[in-house]
């Protein structure tokens, strides 16, 4: 039986690399009848010093935002992480059988400590928890970008290893990308790095919520290259690639067709018309996400629903972790 599991942090405006890499993709496969479990990971979003108060907003916002992408509640489990237990449940067992080695080598964890000098443990053990998440739901496809691919990674050598030892219980969760391009969707001021919540630059990115005058100005400052012509090469044109990226992606249009359609453009020119396109695209989504976020009440009770969705799943799969794990007394 197939499975969808993915997640998201409720850490404030989501960006247009979130949205192309990994809403967009479950949205498709609702809308394709799978069965898909969403969360809303507020227990991942406190591993670094967080605000209370900001963070029970965002968390209202991001149901906002999921519903406004097209997500509907009636087709998916959505819900907040921290509201089922059995995630953090599980995580205790799974952190049983995994090594601190193993968690130190992860690319994100170096990335986000290296610059502490007193490390939390929950930025350490972030990644247990995230496989927790997966297989307290026996998930078999988990759709996200490209940076989770090592987590995930985490999640089936644990699947694995918890099944040799105490019996087979977890399906090996696969791992879901979109084409190459979004699945990486780039910095707009640096082509090397992802686009990313967490860079100190919002030029950097297209947030969902920016109002156009943002948009087009990020736009037109992202970085290209000494190049005028408007061709396709991610490798050697990375800059001006993933504006023709993002350009086929919110006009439905082939790369082909844009770059034949921008052949007589400058680059400089060309922005102008990325950034038209975004606009446009983004309009309706960004009523839709202010409609909703305008109606905290409904907002509440889908994520109430979630909630007892998600742990009808959930709760019979731990209670056979617990009876697999001895802590369960059959006599
Ligand atoms: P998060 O909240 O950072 O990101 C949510 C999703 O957006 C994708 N993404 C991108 N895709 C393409 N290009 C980009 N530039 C880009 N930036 C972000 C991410 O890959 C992700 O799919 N650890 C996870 C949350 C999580 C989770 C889980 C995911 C917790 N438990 C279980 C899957 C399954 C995270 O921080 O995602």
């Amino acid at each position: 039986q197939k499975r969808i599991f993915s997640g998201i942090q409720p850490t404030g405006a989501i960006h247009l690399g979130n949205y192309l890499g990994a809403i967009s993709q479950w949205v498709k496969l609702q809308n394709n009848n799978e069965e898909v479990v969403l969360s809303i990971v507020d227990l991942h979003s406190m591993t670094l010093r967080h605000d209370p108060k900001q963070l029970s907003e965002n968390i209202l916002h991001m149901t906002a935002t999921l519903l406004g992408c097209g997500i509907n509640p009636d087709k998916v489990t959505l819900f907040q992480q921290s509201t089922v237990p059995e995630h953090t449940q599980l995580c205790w067992c799974l952190s049983c059988i995994c090594t601190m080695p193993r968690l130190a080598h992860l690319p994100q964890y170096k990335e986000k400590s290296k610059d502490l000098k007193d490390i939390p443990l929950g930025l350490f053990i972030y990644p247990v928890l995230q496989a927790a998440d997966i297989l307290a739901y026996k998930a078999t496809h988990v759709p996200v970008g490209e940076d989770q691919v090592q987590q995930i990674q985490l999640a089936q050598d644990l699947a694995r290893m918890f099944n040799s030892r105490f019996g087979n219980t977890f399906p090996e969760p696969h791992t879901l990308i979109t084409g190459t391009e979004f699945a990486r969707l780039r910095s707009l001021r640096d082509p090397q790095k992802k686009m990313s919540k967490s860079d100190p630059d919002p030029k950097s990115r297209i947030c969902m919520t920016d109002n156009p005058d943002e948009i087009v100005r990020n736009i037109k400052k992202a970085v290209t290259d000494f190049t005028s012509e408007v061709t396709y090469d991610l490798e050697k044109r990375p800059g001006v690639s993933n504006l023709i990226s993002i350009h086929s992606f919110v006009t439905n249009k082939s790369i082909e067709e844009i770059c034949l359609e921008a052949e007589n453009m400058n680059t400089g020119k060309y922005k102008l018309m990325v950034a038209e396109a975004v606009v446009s695209y983004l309009k309706p989504i960004q009523d839709q996400i202010q409609q909703y976020y305008s109606d905290p009440g409904y907002l509440m009770q889908v994520l109430q629903d979630g909630k007892v969705k998600a742990r009808n799943i959930c709760s019979s799969n731990l209670e056979e972790v617990e009876y697999k794990l001895g802590l369960r007394i059959n006599i």
